[in-house]
């Protein structure tokens, strides 16, 4: 009976990144690559509210209810438990006691458990997971959240069926040449070299860098929303989520480093980290929102230019838009 338990345990206690490990899933090998998800973890990354999906900014609808976050930890250089090689990622464990993400129309209180990363083959070879009209970036920073009544358990969120469970703030990764701008991009990827194999992990990390400090130069107030998964077997529909439009600037070294550095796991060779990202999965009705109907608004503008009353009330909320 106790070894039922401790067994069904272990199949309910997934970690976020590899949520299912029964299922030996990968990015770099043909048959387990992230076109067989479907096949070989059919119960959910078969669904049909998948992430990551291609944000079609003509397509996204205004939203009101989408106000500024409180991002409660995010200054504090203490929360920075372990940087890990989880084999498909490079995870960074948070101290969700600390750290909490609400407001942003999220229903409820956010722990904030983790961030990790995805990325393509350097700079100049993308691997971001969402897309923006087409466009991949180079990299993309996920911090996972799950809902504050699931008392920090990311496994009792994903077995509660809920699809408000988990809340993933996405943010893109850009290149740029001036390195003086991510002084603690290079601090978070200096560990790298401490943890090239999968499982590899150090507690080197704490107390050197603030989440803050890996988002700067973002405006948190802009963001695309919409209802997904989990970008990884076992793909759990469980997901609000957050794209922050605009990108965090790294230098190319720097982004650089992650493709050259850390291994997958794989036990028949040694093959380095590369293009760890699922590729865009189909809408199927779904609806992106946003503060603002971006390049819809231009053809709004124009049609409603006959009637003075119009025009001004569009200027009125384009301007309240951009501030
Ligand atoms: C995944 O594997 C399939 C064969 O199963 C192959 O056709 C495809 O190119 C691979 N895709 C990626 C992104 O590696
Ligand atoms: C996935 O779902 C679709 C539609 O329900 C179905 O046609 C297809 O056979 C399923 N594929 C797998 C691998 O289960
Ligand atoms: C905004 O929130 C209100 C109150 O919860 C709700 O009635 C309304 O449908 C929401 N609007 C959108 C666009 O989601
Ligand atoms: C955000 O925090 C401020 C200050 O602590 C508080 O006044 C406000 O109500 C909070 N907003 C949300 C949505 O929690
Ligand atoms: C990644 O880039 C390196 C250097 O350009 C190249 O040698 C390697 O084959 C690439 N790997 C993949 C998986 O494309
Ligand atoms: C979370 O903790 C509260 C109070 O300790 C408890 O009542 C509740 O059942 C717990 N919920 C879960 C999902 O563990
Ligand atoms: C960063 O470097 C750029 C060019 O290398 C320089 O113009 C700028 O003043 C530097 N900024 C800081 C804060 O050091
Ligand atoms: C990293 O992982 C490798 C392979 O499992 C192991 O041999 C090595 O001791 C680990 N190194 C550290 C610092 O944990
Ligand atoms: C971490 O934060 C503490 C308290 O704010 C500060 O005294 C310390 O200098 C910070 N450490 C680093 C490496 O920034
Ligand atoms: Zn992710």
């Amino acid at each position: 009976m106790i070894v039922l338990l401790v067994i069904f345990a272990a199949l309910l206690c997934p970690t976020v990144h590899s949520a299912d490990a029964s299922v030996d899933w990968c990015y770099h090998k043909a048959a387990c690559n992230f076109t067989t998800w479907p096949k070989i973890a059919p119960q959910f990354c078969n669904g049909s509210n998948q992430s990551p999906i291609n944000i079609v900014t003509a397509s996204v609808q205004g939203n009101p209810n989408l106000t500024s976050f409180n991002l409660t930890g995010f200054d504090d250089n203490s929360t920075f438990l372990s940087i890990v090689n989880s084999g498909d990622s490079v995870v960074v464990n948070l101290d969700d006691e600390k750290m909490t993400v609400q407001g942003g129309d999220l229903p409820g209180l956010y722990n904030t458990k983790q961030f990790h990363l995805h990325w393509g083959n350097g700079s100049s070879s993308p691997g971001s997971e969402h897309t923006v009209d087409g466009k991949q970036y180079p990299m993309e920073l996920h911090i996972v959240n799950v809902h504050s009544k699931y008392n920090g358990s990311v496994s009792a969120a994903l077995a509660a069926k809920d699809s408000t469970a988990l809340a993933v703030l996405g943010f893109f990764i850009e290149g740029t040449n001036e390195a003086n701008k991510t002084k603690s991009w290079d601090i978070l990827t200096s560990y790298l070299t401490s943890i090239r194999n999968s499982g590899n992990t150090t507690t080197d990390i704490m107390n050197q860098i603030t989440l803050n400090s890996l988002i700067e130069g973002v405006d948190r107030t802009k963001y695309y929303r919409y209802q997904g998964s989990l970008t990884t077997p076992s793909c759990n529909e469980a997901v609000i989520w957050t794209v922050f439009k605009e990108p965090i600037k790294v230098s190319h070294d720097l982004i650089n480093r992650f493709s050259t550095t850390v291994f997958f796991k794989d036990a028949s060779a040694s093959v380095l980290n590369t293009n760890n990202f699922r590729g865009v999965q189909p809408l199927n009705g779904r609806v992106v929102t946003s503060q603002v109907i971006q390049t819809a608004a231009t053809p709004a503008a124009s049609s409603a230019a006959t009637s003075t009353l119009s025009v001004i009330t569009v200027l009125l909320l384009s301007s309240l838009c951009w501030l």
